[in-house]
């Protein structure tokens, strides 16, 4: 397949590249950066140059191609005025579905964000209703990045009413990569008492694009959402006795299919895409959260 894939310069963006190719398929990755005029390395993605802000650029670039894959985003609200954070990513993610829309592009991917329901970056505190959190929990978002996120999906179900087009949704955990994974998760191994917005989930970068790349390939009808992440948590808690400990009963648990779940359940895409993670931070990270020698 042509796949146009946005942010492709990014964290995710690269590894789903990598992936994409490795699976076959012809990629035209699209991000704001310049391009260099080297001559292109062999089986490298092509390379456009655009802000996808831009509906002109929008248009431009998703013609003739078999699948968008939309990766580009600010990735969170704390580092830019909220206005350009939810400007950028709704504006990015409207301009891309209607020019796929227009072009009759049959498959878009759109990266949304596991902070839909709303508790991640919330002004006034929430919390998850319980773990392991999964699609049917309810959605209530307060900052831009979460509320462009959220309207992201709407733009999907809006899609698939006025036409032919599928889409999938995925909603990342924090993602990892092998240069962050110390720096991000070594502080949350070394002490049991840290605790994170997600409760201690994560996503390996691989294993993200892996499941990209089967959403890319995937028959599935209409727009549907799925949660991505790691099938066990950072450090290895007991999920249950970590949330009773720092929550009390403010979080209901219910089932979880190991001790040492993530507090995310991906139930739904192993169900629906065949999605099956295969790495952990344990491939990274020693006991005391320091890296591995490669
Ligand atoms: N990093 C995480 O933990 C995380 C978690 C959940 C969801 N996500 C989502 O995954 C996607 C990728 O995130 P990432 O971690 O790779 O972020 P990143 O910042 O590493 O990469 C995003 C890329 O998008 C590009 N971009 C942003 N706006 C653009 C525009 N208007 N036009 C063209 N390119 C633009 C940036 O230049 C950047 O290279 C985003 O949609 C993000 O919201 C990330």
């Amino acid at each position: 397949m042509r796949v146009l894939l946005t942010g492709a310069l990014g964290k995710v963006g690269r590894a789903t590249s990598e992936a994409l190719l490795a699976a076959g398929h012809k990629v035209t990755g699209v991000d704001v950066a310049r391009p260099t005029f080297d001559r292109p390395l062999p089986g490298q993605a092509r390379y456009q140059q655009a802000d996808v802000t831009d509906a002109g650029d929008a248009y431009a670039l998703v013609r003739g191609h078999d699948a968008v894959v939309h990766a580009a985003a600010i990735p969170e609200p704390t580092q830019n005025p909220p206005h350009t954070v939810f400007h950028n990513n709704l504006m990015s993610t409207f301009n891309l579905l209607e020019a796929a829309v227009r072009w009759g592009v049959p498959r878009f991917v759109n990266i949304s964000s596991e902070t839909v329901p709303g508790f991640f970056f919330p002004e006034r505190a929430d919390l998850p209703d319980y773990v392991p959190v999964d699609e049917e929990h309810p959605v209530r978002p307060q900052d831009p990045y979460a509320l462009s996120k959220s309207f992201g999906e709407q733009l999907m179900d809006a899609a698939v009413r006025r036409s032919d087009i599928r889409c999938i949704s995925i909603r990342p955990s924090w993602v990892q990569t092998p240069d962050n994974y110390e720096r991000n998760l070594g502080p949350l191994i070394r002490d049991p008492s840290e605790t994170t917005a997600g409760l201690w989930a994560y996503i390996d970068v691989e294993d993200l694009a892996d499941a990209i790349v089967l959403s890319v390939q995937s028959d599935l009808p209409g727009h549907e959402v799925f949660y991505i992440a790691s099938p066990d948590n950072a450090g290895g808690r007991d999920l249950a006795a970590a949330v009773r400990e720092h929550y009390g009963d403010n979080i209901e648990i219910r089932d979880l299919v190991r001790r040492d779940a993530s507090s995310i359940s991906c139930a739904k895409a192993e169900r629906l895409l065949g999605y099956r993670p295969s790495r952990s931070w344990r491939d990274h990270l020693d006991g005391n959260g320091r890296r591995r020698p490669p």
